[in-house]
């Protein structure tokens, strides 16, 4: 697994406080050889903030186990990093079983605003919300201008401080996503994107070609474990984008 920014991989402390995003225990991964990530960072994860690290660990797994299509060793940084954010509303363009969607109600406040768009999901997913959260799911295609306006009545002036894009993979799709609805992100805020690795096995998955586009134009940082593990093909990796922020 790879922890980068745009700047040759390094990821200061300048970074952490600007952005708000917890990277005091990342600042050591970028010096572990690529060969000996995975394993040997969650290891130097532990030793250097133990509790932070299991906790992050623990909820990896459950999103996992409630069917979140993700790799944990990706899932628990991606946690780590978002753990001390405030996160008041948090939009997610692809929920597929909803393992992600319980994920985000878990690091929300608790008075949080939570909106699930995709094509088919479950009602039985709003009560992944806390107990002062509201849910909401919009079953939907996110690139329809009729989902967009149903958004921005829910959000009701509120803005977007986590925008997640993990829905139609293709490269027109996740660029429309993207310029469709990160418009309601602030500066500051954050748009995640899932898949920027490009899978071996799956064509059509563009976001890799998209991503490389526009994080040229914005501070962003990477979560990337280099292959799926022994036998397995690559795929999956996080794109973090600060919306508004200077490129390099
Ligand atoms: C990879 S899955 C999402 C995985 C989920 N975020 C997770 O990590 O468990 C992609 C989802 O996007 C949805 N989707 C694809 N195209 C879409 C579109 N145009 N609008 C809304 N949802 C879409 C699919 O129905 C599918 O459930």
């Amino acid at each position: 697994m790879s922890v980068s920014g745009p700047m040759h991989g390094a990821i200061g402390p300048a970074a952490s406080k600007k952005d708000n995003l917890d990277f005091r225990r990342f600042s050591e991964l970028v010096r572990v050889p690529f060969e000996l990530r995975n394993y040997a960072v969650l290891l130097s994860l532990l030793r250097m903030d133990p509790a932070g690290a299991r906790a992050d660990y623990r909820l990896a797994k459950q999103a996992r186990a409630l069917g979140a299509m993700q790799k944990w060793r990706e899932l628990a940084p991606l946690i780590g990093m978002l753990r001390n954010r405030r996160l008041a509303t948090v939009v997610e363009i692809g929920t597929a079983r909803g393992g992600t969607l319980w994920l985000w109600c878990r690091l929300a406040d608790p008075h949080a605003l939570i909106v699930s768009i995709d094509l088919d999901t479950e009602a039985a997913l709003r009560a992944y919300g806390g107990p002062q959260q509201i849910v909401r799911l919009l079953s939907r295609d996110s690139h329809s201008a009729a989902t967009r306006q149903s958004l921005v009545d829910i959000l009701e002036r509120r803005s977007i401080d986590l925008l997640v894009i993990d829905g139609d993979h293709t490269y027109e799709g996740v660029k429309q996503d993207f310029e469709m609805y990160s418009p309601l992100v602030p500066d500051g805020g954050l748009v995640l994107f899932h898949d920027i690795v490009r899978p071996a096995h799956l064509e059509s998955c563009r976001v890799d070609v998209f991503w490389g586009e526009i994080k040229q134009h914005h501070r962003y940082y990477e979560i990337k474990e280099r292959s799926g593990g022994r036998g397995s093909e690559q795929w999956g990796g996080f794109g973090v984008l600060v919306q508004g922020s200077p490129g390099r």
